[in-house]
């Protein structure tokens, strides 16, 4: 039966550049719908870029620019490179378009009138100097908990507490520097709790991977909170119909953008949107998520639609995260890799193929181990798939005149591949596609073997045997049109250069069963080369080099901070800064960001464990130099005894780093 089938991939903000964590979702999304295309379903695949919040405004600010320039520009460049990596977007739109505004407020309203929309007054950090409210993450302060300083607003990273913004210590606003004041105002709120049963029974059904299930489940134990959904302006964003000056949180009319994107296309296409959008639709609503966004598109999505009376999404599917040699992309190992330095040096297929030959339906992180990469294309698709064209194609063309014979040379081989169509199907259906891809490289083992055991080459010089070589190269290059139909949804571009080649229409997957007999085909033209060392290495290189680029000492909110009260020189020589040799450093079960170290500062080993998981890895610190201050007061931590702390510089998260002293300095040194 003939699916009709939605499906989005999540909305990339608009204040960055697309990079290859993010290709891991719209590489996924696109093989799958490439995939239900083939096979002759309705598949309609919408994005857009998610444009509103406050990080949008103050960037736009910052550059001198309005917002709708900024995002304007995002827009082209972030289609660019999608499109150079081929991910088939039947539509790409904007969360600030009149389809949004519109869907936005249809779905609040509908909420409001069902009842499910509260205001009240809460009081805020509001910042004086810039007279906005700040959001958590524009303020920084001192941990009420450990009184680490400078950390953000929500959380320490130092000690991992969670906390209220309105309990930092000496607070700063990271927009201005001033002091900010605590300040009410009213905000509207979402009451998730009233869909508490739906939202149970729905999470559990099987809209939601096992896993992903289970998590949720912990979830509602603890509660279901509302939902703050409202800012105050200046705010980049849409204003809320009933309630002047306030505007819908990102987050809000994100998902919306979805619909929003959706009926764009409708308008323009004719296709329905009605039909898709009722409670009662036929049709089925796939989104592609990150793991780090389930709670919105698990809870409060399911929930706002329920509220306005819309259709629920039929499947969400997370996926994990991207590690580049197995730990987290970082700018200073280069690491941090954008979606145009990669093109700028390698094939976007390469990157798809290597994606969906790691990807599963779990929320498993993936690793992108450059040297595997580098010998996959080599050994899969250059030495397998394009060799067995490359190896029968010239005796074709230049001996029977591009003909191929009239019979298979091995009815049984070949239906042992085409055997092989509905057990990759139903892998690629369900996003198998690591065991999709190793069952079509196993089926190009076997062609290779079969032209192996032939071996036309030899049999072109002995007498007589023209029809076997032709029989032979034919078969050989009949396997090779089924792998390349089973690879279409991975790799587009080749195999519309194959078609090319093979003087065929754009393959389906029904035409995979039936071979190409008595039928001409175009001279052979190599597909694929070999990805050498040296463009890897070229991608790295260009890499760090970003990395300078961008970080020309502009006052930006993110990496200013105002300097401190003065203090006395007194103050400044009680602390006992030491010269330590990280001497091992592991993770710390149950803490999100922190590591433990062990230092070894010459008369003594200290334990400590420093908020720095975000930026390294236990291996890169081993055997480093650093700097700490020796004489602080111990602190119990819940995971155990703190002595002292680490110095690192940086807004946090991949953008920390610490203090790393000359070759030369020794453990135990005085810091001066
Ligand atoms: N704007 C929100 C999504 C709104 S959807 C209604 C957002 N944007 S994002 O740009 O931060 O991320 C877009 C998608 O890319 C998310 O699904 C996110 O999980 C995914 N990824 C971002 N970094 C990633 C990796 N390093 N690895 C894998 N996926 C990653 O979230
Ligand atoms: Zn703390």
């Amino acid at each position: 039966m003939q699916r009709k089938i939605l499906v989005t991939s999540a909305l990339p903000y608009a204040n960055g550049s697309v990079h290859l964590g993010h290709l891991v979702e719209y590489i996924q999304t696109d093989i799958w719908v490439r995939f239900q295309k083939m096979r002759g379903h309705e598949c309609h695949y919408v994005c857009a870029d998610d444009a509103h919040g406050t990080p949008i405004m103050l960037r736009a600010q910052n550059e001198g620019i309005t917002p709708e320039q900024l995002i304007a520009d995002i827009s082209k460049e972030h289609q660019a490179d999608f499109a150079e990596f081929a991910i088939g977007f039947d539509n790409y739109h904007s969360t600030h378009s009149d389809e949004n505004r519109q869907l936005a407020s249809q779905i609040y309203l509908a909420n409001r009138d069902a009842g499910h929309i509260e205001s009240r007054t809460i009081s805020q950090a509001y910042d004086p100097e810039k007279e906005m409210f700040l959001p958590d993450r524009f303020i920084r302060g001192e941990c009420p908990k450990c009184g680490a300083a400078d950390q953000y607003g929500d959380s320490c990273e130092a000690c991992g507490a969670t906390y209220d913004p309105t309990e930092l210590k000496n607070p700063v606003s990271a927009v201005s520097g001033a002091t900010p004041i605590t300040k009410e105002s009213k905000h509207y709120f979402f009451k998730l709790g009233n869909f508490e049963p739906m939202l149970r029974e729905w999470t559990q059904g099987d809209h939601l991977q096992a896993e992903v299930g289970r998590k949720l489940g912990e979830w509602f134990d603890s509660g279901l909170q509302d939902w703050d959904i409202s800012r105050d302006a200046p705010y980049f964003g849409f204003e809320i119909p009933d309630a002047p000056n306030k505007f819908f949180y990102v987050w809000l009319d994100a998902p919306i953008g979805y619909l929003a994107s959706f009926k764009n296309y409708c308008d323009r296409t004719g296709v329905d949107f009605n039909e898709f959008m009722r409670a009662d639709s036929p049709t089925e609503m796939v989104h592609f998520i990150g793991k780090d966004i389930i709670y919105f598109h698990a809870l409060f999505w399911p929930a706002m639609l329920k509220g306005a009376g819309f259709r629920l999404p039929n499947r969400v599917y997370a996926h994990g995260f991207l590690t580049v040699d197995g730990k987290k992309m970082s700018k200073s190992r280069g690491t941090f890799i954008k979606a145009r330095t990669y093109l700028n040096h390698l094939n976007p297929e390469y990157l798809r193929y290597y994606f969906a030959a790691k990807l599963n339906n779990t929320i498993e992180d993936i690793d992108l181990s450059l040297e595997d990469f580098q010998s996959r294309i080599n050994s899969d698709l250059v030495g397998k798939v394009v060799n067995i064209a490359s190896r029968c194609a010239g005796f074709i063309n230049k001996r029977f005149d591009g003909k191929l014979s009239d019979a298979l040379a091995d009815e049984v081989l070949f239906k042992a591949f085409t055997d092989q169509a509905e057990s990759i199907a139903k892998r690629y259906d369900n996003r198998e596609f690591a065991q999709a891809m190793r069952e079509i490289m196993a089926l190009a083992d076997k062609a290779n073997q079969y032209i192996d055991e032939r071996k036309p080459w030899v049999l072109a010089k002995e007498e007589g045997k023209e029809a076997e070589v032709q029989a032979v190269c034919s078969m050989g290059i009949n396997l090779f049109r089924v792998l390349i139909a089973y690879l279409k949804p991975v790799l587009p571009r080749t195999a519309e250069q194959a078609e090319a080649f093979l003087k065929i229409d754009a393959l389906q997957w029904t035409d995979i069963e039936k071979p190409l007999l008595s039928h001409n085909i175009e001279p052979f033209k190599p597909l694929m080369t070999r990805v050498e060392q040296d463009k890897i290495d070229a991608i790295i290189k260009e890499s760090k080099e970003n990395m300078t680029a961008t970080a020309t000492p502009v006052k930006t909110a993110e990496n200013i901070d105002p300097i401190a009260d003065e203090i006395q020189f007194d103050d400044f020589a009680k602390i006992d800064l030491r010269i330590a040799k990280i001497v091992n450093a592991e993770h710390v079960e149950g803490a999100e960001k922190l590591l433990k170290l062990t230092l070894d500062i010459g008369l003594a080993e200290k334990q400590v464990f420093a908020g720095i998981k975000s930026a390294y890895a236990p291996e890169d610190l081993v055997g480093k130099l650093t700097v700490m201050v020796a004489n602080l007061a111990p602190r119990k931590m819940r995971f155990g005894l703190s002595e002292g702390m680490v110095l690192a510089a940086g807004p946090g998260g991949k953008d920390l780093y610490i203090l790393n002293p000359d070759a030369g300095a020794q453990p135990g040194m005085r810091v001066k």
